[in-house]
């Protein structure tokens, strides 16, 4: 975890909070739910929930859905502005995420990774494939054009926002077991002047 970044969501939590909230459905990463995890009865783990807006997406289409994240100021105020979260969201950070101790069939982690700094990023990508069950999906999202402090990788802010390219990614997640099944260029859901990549992968198990 990134101190700077996580004191960044917990300063400005309720801010973000309806930022986060104000995305549209038809814009966010939501609408790749029903292509990356078809079967709408598993079990989906939202790394870095944020707001908890995806959580909330996936449980009204019928998921069995719970998100962790770095930010226990975040999560309480999506606590307090939805109820339903309340035995959903755990507060635990990449790379251990020591309090998620089951396994799902599906991982969401949009805009998270950039946050890992690059000694943690193998073992993010190791445990997200240890909490996926053989046949699992993660479905994923970082930003590619961010403007940020060239020798710091953060923002003015001190959000650490590491450049890691989409090829990177899905080479180091191929290394490690999972295949890449789809590949899309989205705009920015907040319409800021970025543009982001989503992956879906499948993890076959530790045999494939
Ligand atoms: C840009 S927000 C994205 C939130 C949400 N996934 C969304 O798409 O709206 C990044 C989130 O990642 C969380 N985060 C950053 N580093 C993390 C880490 N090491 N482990 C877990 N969550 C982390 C932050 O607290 C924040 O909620």
């Amino acid at each position: 975890m990134d101190k700077q970044t996580i004191n960044f969501y917990n300063t400005n939590a309720k801010k973000l909070y309806h930022r986060y909230t104000s995305v549209k459905s038809m814009e966010g990463i939501c609408i790749y739910f029903p292509i990356a995890f078809p079967n709408k009865r598993s079990k989906i783990l939202d790394i870095g929930s944020g707001s908890g807006r995806d959580v909330l997406d996936l449980l009204k289409h019928g998921y069995d859905a719970y998100g962790v994240d770095a930010s226990e100021q975040l999560i309480c105020v999506s606590q307090i502005n939805n109820p339903t979260l309340k035995e959903r969201l755990f507060h635990s950070s990449l790379p251990k995420l020591e309090k998620i101790t089951e396994k799902y069939d599906g991982i969401l982690c949009s805009a998270v990774l950039m946050h890992i700094p690059k000694e943690h990023l193998f073992d993010s990508v190791y445990k997200i494939r240890e909490l996926l069950n053989a046949g699992g999906r993660l479905l994923l999202s970082i930003p590619l054009n961010r403007s940020v402090d060239r020798e710091t990788f953060r923002d003015e802010e001190g959000r650490l926002f590491y450049p890691y390219s989409g090829e990177y990614l899905q080479l180091l997640l191929e290394r490690v077991g999972f295949q890449i099944i789809g590949k899309w260029i989205n705009k920015d859901s907040l319409h800021r002047d970025l543009e982001w990549i989503t992956m879906l992968f499948h993890y076959g198990g530790t045999d494939n």
